[in-house]
């Protein structure tokens, strides 16, 4: 049986952190130097292969953001939209999108995350064809408090994660980057909201450590996970992505180079697209990398 792993993008919540910026726009569409938010996770998605993708919003910001991402087709995906009209926690994404999902297996992948790395794809790519069990990846932080934070023995196997403890065990933090096979829904449905009022993304990963079907990878040295929960790291997202652009004159997290590079459009329709983004960098970038073949 061919696997059809599904993707998707939560792109919800209040965005009250970074409140006046996230009054009127979405934190997902707040632009990472050259580029809205989604465009980073979206192609993180599509570096591991995955093209059917749902986006998760709010009510009000589904029209902005059909307005950038479209139906998928000029990225060679296939876009469809679902609504959370409250933050009902990162695990009710798996009960809006239970209709989507049909059973397959299915990586879900905050929309404010950032990854960044050559090792990334190859990663993603490998457990992207996983059809059983769960995966999730841990980063070294300073600041673990703030992230679910998992616990490992002496043989990096994880023991138990916690959501925001305040005496961390380990300085290892879950990313939002989460790979289930198909029954992450039924196992969604089976979580108690927590104390704060949430499905907890953590008690699921806990249900599939429980059942030993969790891997927890520690991400190599060469990823970068970045945050944009907060002015200052909005603000350092976007340095970082000016400052390794500027260097390599490539950009990350192109989607249409991506699709095109990965023969999921043609050439007539890159140009196209190009043509359409008008007199402006991404446009002219586009237009260069077409002019090279
Ligand atoms: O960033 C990784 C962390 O994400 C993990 O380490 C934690 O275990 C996980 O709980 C989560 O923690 P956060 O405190 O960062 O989650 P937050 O409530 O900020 O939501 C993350 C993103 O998901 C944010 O862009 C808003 C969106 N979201 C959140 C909730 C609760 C939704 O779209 N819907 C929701 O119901």
């Amino acid at each position: 049986m061919t696997i059809n792993r599904k993707g998707i993008i939560l792109a919800g919540g209040n965005g009250t952190r970074l409140s006046p910026l996230t009054k009127a726009v979405s934190k997902q569409l707040l632009p990472i130097y050259d580029k809205p938010m989604i465009f980073y996770p979206l192609c993180t998605l599509m570096q591991g292969d995955i093209r059917e993708i749902l986006i998760i919003c709010k009510p009000e910001d589904k029209s902005s953001f059909k307005k950038i991402l479209g139906d998928g087709s000029n990225f060679g995906l296939n876009i469809k939209y679902a609504l959370q009209k409250y933050p009902g926690g990162l695990a009710e994404a798996f009960l809006i999108g239970e209709k989507f999902i049909s059973d397959q297996p299915v990586t879900l992948i905050l929309g404010d995350n950032l990854f960044h790395g050559s090792s990334l794809s190859k990663q993603m790519k490998i457990i992207t064809k996983q059809k059983t069990g769960g995966t999730i990846f841990a980063y070294q932080v300073k600041d673990p408090e703030r992230y679910g934070v998992v616990e490992f023995d002496n043989n990096e196997n994880a023991l138990e994660i916690i959501e925001k403890p305040s005496n961390p065990k380990s300085n290892y933090a879950i990313t939002g980057l989460y790979f289930y096979d198909g029954s992450v829904v039924k196992k969604a449905k089976s979580l108690k909201p927590s104390k704060r009022g949430e499905l907890e993304i953590t008690d699921l990963n806990m249900l599939y450590l429980k059942e030993k079907s969790l891997k927890v990878e520690i991400f190599d040295k060469g990823v970068a996970w970045l945050d944009t929960g907060k002015y200052d790291s909005l603000y350092e997202a976007s340095g970082y992505i000016y400052a390794l652009q500027e260097r390599q004159g490539l950009k990350i997290s192109c989607p249409e180079e991506i699709a095109w590079n990965k023969g999921w459009i043609s050439g007539e329709k890159f140009y196209e697209i190009a043509k359409n983004y008008g007199d402006n960098e991404y446009g002219e970038y586009l237009m260069d990398l077409y002019r090279k073949i």
